[in-house]
């Protein structure tokens, strides 16, 4: 199963999957790219060292959204891949490209949807006072983290938590959702 996984930040949860291919624990799964929406994004870095092809479709070289959405899509299209994954892309896509990747965009989310979706996931939910939150992982339509879920689940709001300690808490357990949703898409179960 090929995929290409998309970021815009440190990508932590991709050096999981990085990890997980290593360890020989997605032996199915190959990464045929790593793409970014800016220049210099830690997630990009890190697939230099593990030999992984990489671009960046800058957002901000492109005057309308729509020519970077086509960009886009044209780029992950080249790759021919099975899935695309969102791990922490931070920007909507249109429908050319849900079109293009009609239900084999994967996307995670540090909340459970669908509350709390957007950039701020954890942050709202903090603000809101709920007592359990967690992760979702889903198949990604044109909304802002809507579509069918595949996996989700529970983590509880500590006393005292700050917007940092809940996250990274919350990763620890998007990491396992997202190998074994990959894990179950290689199989066909998804
Ligand atoms: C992850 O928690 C992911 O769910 C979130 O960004 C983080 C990326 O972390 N995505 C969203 O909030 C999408 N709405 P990483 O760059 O360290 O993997």
């Amino acid at each position: 199963m090929r995929i290409v996984v998309l970021v815009s930040g440190t990508g932590s949860n991709l050096q999981a999957v990085i990890d997980a291919i290593a360890s020989g624990e997605l032996p199915n799964v190959e990464i045929a790219a790593v793409g970014a929406d800016k220049h210099g994004t830690l997630g990009v870095q890190r697939c230099a060292d593990a030999g992984i092809e990489t671009f960046v479709v800058n957002f901000k070289d492109y005057s309308e959204r729509a020519q970077w959405n086509h960009a886009l899509t044209e780029k992950c299209l080249s790759y021919a891949p099975d899935y695309v994954i969102s791990s922490g892309f931070m920007r909507i896509v249109n429908e050319e490209f849900i079109n293009a990747f009609e239900g084999t965009y994967i996307n995670t989310h540090p909340a459970l949807l669908p509350s709390f979706p957007g950039a701020h996931g954890v942050r709202d939910a903090l603000a809101y006072g709920v007592k359990v939150t967690g992760c979702t992982v889903h198949i990604a339509d044109t909304g802002v983290d809507t579509g069918p879920i595949l996996r989700q689940e529970a983590v509880e709001v500590l006393p005292g938590d700050t917007e940092e300690s809940l996250h990274e808490r919350i990763k620890v357990v998007e990491r396992r959702l997202l190998i074994a949703t990959l894990a179950d898409l290689a199989a066909g179960k998804a």
